[in-house]
C-alpha cells in the first residue's frame, strides 16, 4: 500500500514538474516570439529641443546639429533619404516588422493600451514608435487603464455598411475627420480601416465593415473616409487587399478568380480609393489568390498597386498574415504586422544569404520612413487624451440617421410625438451598435430604441416593457454581455421573445403603435448561416405575424426596425408590417437616429448599397461559399501551419473558393439572370417624392458630362440620391446589363425646390478588362447613360457615342 502511494506521489510529482516546465517553456516561447523580442530597440524619449541659427528643432540623435531629417523645413523626400542614409542595415530590417502583439497590451513608455501594432522606433536616431489601431467604425483602444480613474472611450460611429448607405461622400468625409481627430488626441497614428472588400455573399461575417456589393460605391465612400481621416495627419490602412470575402478559413483560403473579376470587381474599389485619396497604407489580406498568399504576390503588391495605379504609400500585412517573410518584402509588402521574432530572424537570414537584396530593403524602408516623417509624432504633436466626444456623438447620430433606409411605408410614418409605443423583440431594448471583432469599438454607451423614444418625448408601453423584463430575468445568464477578448470573438445574442395571446391583447389595447426590432450580430472570424440568421427564426416569424394581426385587428399599425449588420431574408414577411426601417447598426447613437426618422425630424434618404434577394440561393456566389458558418479562433491565426495540403485533401469553400460567378456579383447578376429581388440595389424610400427631368448628356475631352434636374415634388423637405448607370446595348462581349458609374446626393430640398446636378464620368471608366489582351479595352459605339433612383428604377436615359 505504502509502495503504491509512493509510486502515485512520484507520478503526480513528475506530471506537475512536466506541466510547470512546459508551461514555462510555452510562456518563454510566446513571450520571445510574439511579445517581447525587441531588447535594444526601446523608444528613446529623452530628446532635447535645440535652437541653432534661430531655428528650433528636436535634436533626435543628440549630436547637437540640425540633421536634414530633423529639419521640418526640408521636404519629406529629403528627410526620408537622409534617414535612410543614416540607418544601419540592421535598423532598416528591424523597421520592416512590428514590435509584436505585446504592443496591444500597452506595455512601455509611450504605449497606448488597445493599440494592436506598431512601427518600431529607431532609438539611436530618436525615431518614435508609430501606433496602429483598429478600425472602420471608430477607434478601438482600451477604455480603462490600470491605476487610473478616468476613461478613454471612443465614439462608436455607424458600421461601414450604414455609411455607404448614406451615399453621401461629404458626410463620410466629416465622419473620417472626426475619427481622425479622435486618433490624433489619443496618440494613435494610423487607423486600420476602412474596409473595402466587396460584399460578394450576404453571409460573410465581416460584411458590416465593408461598404457594398458594388466597387464604385465602395471606392467613392472609401476615398471620402480616407481623405477625412488623413486630413488630421493620421494614416489609414485600407483593407483587406484583396478578395477577402469570407471569414471561414480566411488565413489559408485560396481564392480562385479570373483576372477580369479581379480588375472589374474586387480590385476596382481599391483602385478608386488609391486614385482619389492615396491612403498612407493598405493592408494586404490573409487569403491566397490563385495559389499564392496575397502579400507574397508581386503582381498585386507591385505591378498593379505601384506600377499601374501609382500608389505611393506602404503595404502592411494583416495580423500574422502571409507565410514567407522575405518573399513578402520582395513582393512589395513593406511591413509585417504585428511582427514576430521569427520574421525578424528570417529577414536577417534572407539578407545574409542574398535572397533579399539591400535595394529591396531600401524600397520598403523608404515607404515606412515616409509615413513616420509625415506623422504627428514626428511633428512632436502633444496629444491631449481629450477628444471632442460630444461633437463626435452628434456626428455619429446625424450620419446614422442619414444611412438608415426606409424600405416600406404604407401611410404610417412619420409618427406624431407623444404616442404610446409598444416595443417588441429583445433588440428594441438592447440595441446593437456594431459588429464584433477588430471592427468593434469600446464606446461609453449605446442608445437603445427605448431610450431614443423616451429622449424624443414618446411614451413607452409599460406592458410590452414588462414582458421583456420577465423574459430577461428568465434568461439572466444569456443576458450577460461578454467583455474583453470574448466580446471581440463572441457575438452577443440573447434568446428571442415570444408573446402569448393575452400579453398581446394587453399590449395592443394600451398602446398606439407597435414596433418590432429584428436584431442580428456577427463579426470577424465567423461567417453567418442561413437558418435563424439570414432567415428569420420561427419565433421571429410568429412574432411578426401575431403582432401584425393583433394590431391590425385593432386598427393600429406596426413598424419593423431591422438592427442588423448584413442582409437578411425579407420577402416572406415584408407584406405584414405597415412600415420597415433598415436601421443597420448605427453606432452608439443608434436609438436616437431611428427615432429621428420615426418622428420625421429627419426625412430618410439612405439607399441600399447591396441587393436584398428573395432567396439566398439567388446569389450566384451561393454555389461557392462556406454555408456552415465558422467561429473565431485566435490560435489558428498565430500558430496554424501554412503548409500546403495535397490537392485531394483540399476542402471546397474552406481550403479554396472558386469565384465561378466571375464579374456577376450583386445586381450585375440579378439583372443579367432576370431575377426578381426583394429590394434592389440603390433602393430607399423617402417621406417625399422626387422627380428627375431635363437630362442632358454631353461629351468633352474624354469625359461624359451628365446634367439632370431633381425636384422635390412632395410636401416634405429631404435629400435624394441620384445614381448614374451605364450600359452598352449592342455589346460584342459578355457584360453586365448596367453598372453604377457615379452618383450624387442633393442637399436638403424644400418641398417644390429643384436643383441641377452635374456629374462626370471619364470615358475610360466604360472599359472592360480583356483576359485575352490582359488590359482594359474601351468598346466603341453607343452607350446608354441611365439616371435612376435605384438600379431597378431608371427614370431617364440618353445615348452617347464613344469613338
Ligand atoms: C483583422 C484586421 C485587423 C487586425 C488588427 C486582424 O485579425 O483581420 O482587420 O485590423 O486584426 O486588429
Amino acid at each position: 500500500m505504502k509502495k503504491a502511494l509512493k509510486i502515485l506521489l512520484k507520478v503526480v510529482g513528475i506530471i506537475i514538474f512536466l506541466a510547470v516546465i512546459s508551461g514555462l517553456g510555452g510562456w518563454w516561447y510566446i513571450n520571445s516570439t510574439f511579445l517581447s523580442f525587441e531588447k535594444d530597440y526601446a523608444e528613446n524619449i529623452d530628446i532635447k529641443e535645440l535652437t541653432i541659427d534661430g531655428y528650433t528643432f528636436l535634436d533626435r540623435n543628440g549630436n547637437g546639429k540640425t540633421d536634414i531629417y530633423e529639419d521640418d523645413r526640408k521636404t519629406t523626400d529629403e528627410r526620408v533619404e537622409n534617414l535612410l542614409y543614416q540607418m544601419t542595415l540592421e535598423e532598416k530590417i528591424h523597421l520592416l516588422k512590428g514590435s509584436g502583439i505585446g504592443s496591444a497590451m500597452g506595455k512601455g513608455g509611450t504605449a497606448v493600451p488597445g493599440a494592436v501594432g506598431t512601427i518600431v522606433p529607431t532609438p539611436r536616431l530618436g525615431i518614435p514608435t508609430i501606433y496602429l489601431s483598429d478600425g472602420p467604425a471608430g477607434l478601438r483602444i482600451e477604455p480603462k487603464r490600470e491605476g487610473e480613474d478616468r476613461t478613454y472611450y471612443c465614439t462608436s460611429f455607424p458600421i461601414g455598411t450604414l455609411l455607404s448607405s448614406t451615399w453621401n461622400t461629404n458626410l463620410v468625409n466629416e465622419i473620417g475627420t472626426a475619427m481622425g481627430s479622435e486618433a490624433k488626441e489619443y496618440g494613435i497614428d494610423v487607423i486600420l480601416g476602412p474596409g473595402a472588400n466587396i460584399q460578394r455573399h450576404p453571409l460573410c461575417g465581416r460584411n458590416f465593415e465593408y461598404y457594398s456589393e458594388d466597387p464604385v460605391l465602395t471606392g467613392f465612400i472609401g476615398a471620402a473616409m480616407v481623405n477625412g481621416i488623413e486630413s488630421q495627419g493620421i494614416g489609414t490602412s485600407v483593407k483587406h487587399f484583396v478578395a477577402n470575402n469570407q471569414e471561414t478559413d480566411r488565413n489559408f483560403n485560396d481564392v480562385i478568380v479570373t483576372d477580369r473579376a479581379m480588375r472589374e470587381i474586387y480590385l476596382k474599389g481599391f483602385e478608386i480609393i488609391v486614385e482619389k485619396s492615396q491612403p498612407w497604407t493598405i493592408m494586404s489580406s490573409y487569403n491566397k489568390v490563385n495559389g499564392t498568399y496575397v502579400p507574397e504576390r508581386k503582381d498585386l503588391m507591385t505591378d498593379i498597386l505601384r506600377d499601374d495605379w501609382q500608389y505611393q504609400g506602404l503595404v502592411m500585412t494583416d495580423w500574422f498574415g502571409g507565410d514567407n517573410a522575405s518573399a513578402m518584402i520582395a513582393a512589395g509588402n513593406d511591413l509585417l504586422e504585428p511582427g514576430t521574432r521569427r520574421q525578424w530572424k528570417a529577414l536577417k537570414k534572407a539578407v545574409e544569404n542574398g535572397t533579399l537584396s539591400e535595394e529591396e530593403i531600401n524600397t520598403s524602408t523608404r515607404r515606412i520612413l515616409k509615413l513616420i516623417v509625415q506623422s504627428n509624432k514626428m511633428h512632436n504633436y502633444q496629444y491631449s487624451n481629450n477628444p471632442d466626444l460630444d461633437t463626435h456623438a452628434k456626428i455619429a447620430r446625424q450620419s446614422a440617421t442619414e444611412g438608415m433606409i426606409l424600405l416600406k411605408n404604407k401611410q404610417t410614418l412619420p409618427i406624431q410625438k407623444g404616442k404610446n409605443i409598444a416595443l417588441m423583440g429583445v433588440t428594441s431594448f438592447d440595441f446593437i451598435a456594431g459588429g464584433t471583432g477588430s471592427g468593434d469599438v469600446n464606446e461609453a454607451y449605446t442608445v437603445s430604441l427605448e431610450e431614443g423614444l423616451k429622449n424624443a418625448g414618446f411614451e413607452i408601453n409599460e406592458k410590452a416593457k414588462q414582458v421583456f423584463e420577465t423574459h430577461k430575468s428568465k434568461y439572466k445568464k444569456e443576458f450577460v454581455k461578454p467583455e474583453g477578448l470574448s466580446a471581440m470573438t463572441t457575438p452577443y445574442f440573447p434568446p428571442r421573445m415570444a408573446y402569448t395571446i393575452d400579453e398581446l391583447k394587453a399590449i395592443v389595447t394600451s398602446s398606439e403603435l407597435g414596433i418590432i426590432t429584428i436584431g442580428r450580430n456577427s463579426g470577424e472570424g465567423g461567417d453567418r448561416v442561413e437558418d435563424d440568421d439570414f432567415s428569420l427564426s420561427e419565433k421571429e416569424q410568429n412574432m411578426i405575424t401575431k403582432v401584425c394581426k393583433a394590431f391590425h385587428a385593432a386598427g393600429k399599425k406596426v413598424v419593423v426596425v431591422m438592427n442588423i449588420g448584413g442582409v437578411i431574408e425579407t420577402a416572406s414577411w415584408k407584406g405584414q408590417p405597415d412600415a420597415i426601417i433598415l436601421a443597420w447598426q448605427g453606432g452608439q447613437e443608434g436609438g436616437n437616429s431611428v427615432v429621428d426618422i420615426l418622428s420625421g425630424k429627419v426625412n430618410p434618404s439612405g439607399k441600399l448599397p447591396m441587393t436584398f434577394p428573395i432567396n439566398l440561393n439567388d446569389h450566384s456566389s451561393n454555389a461557392n461559399f462556406p454555408l456552415e458558418g465558422a467561429t473565431y479562433n485566435i490560435m489558428t491565426l498565430m500558430f496554424a501551419s501554412r503548409e500546403e495540403k495535397p490537392e485531394n485533401e483540399k476542402v471546397k469553400n474552406k481550403d479554396y473558393t472558386d469565384y465561378e460567378e466571375g464579374i456577376y456579383v450583386g445586381y450585375r447578376h440579378f439583372d443579367k439572370a432576370e431575377l426578381e429581388v426583394s429590394y434592389p440595389f440603390g433602393h430607399g424610400l423617402s417621406y417625399t417624392t422626387f422627380d428627375l427631368s431635363n437630362l442632358n448628356v454631353t461629351m468633352k475631352n474624354d469625359t461624359i458630362n451628365v446634367m439632370a434636374t431633381i425636384t422635390n415634388s412632395g410636401s416634405f423637405a429631404g435629400k435624394e440620391v441620384v445614381q448614374i448607370y451605364t450600359s452598352k446595348p449592342d455589346t460584342k462581349i459578355d457584360r453586365p446589363l448596367k453598372e453604377l458609374r457615379t452618383f450624387a446626393k442633393t442637399k436638403s430640398l424644400n418641398a417644390g425646390e429643384a436643383t441641377i446636378l452635374t456629374l462626370q464620368i471619364p470615358v475610360s471608366e466604360l472599359s472592360y478588362w480583356s483576359e485575352e489582351a490582359s488590359q482594359w479595352i474601351l468598346e466603341k459605339g453607343l452607350y446608354s447613360i441611365q439616371v435612376g433612383a435605384s438600379s431597378r428604377d431608371i427614370r431617364l436615359s440618353m445615348e452617347v457615342e464613344v469613338n
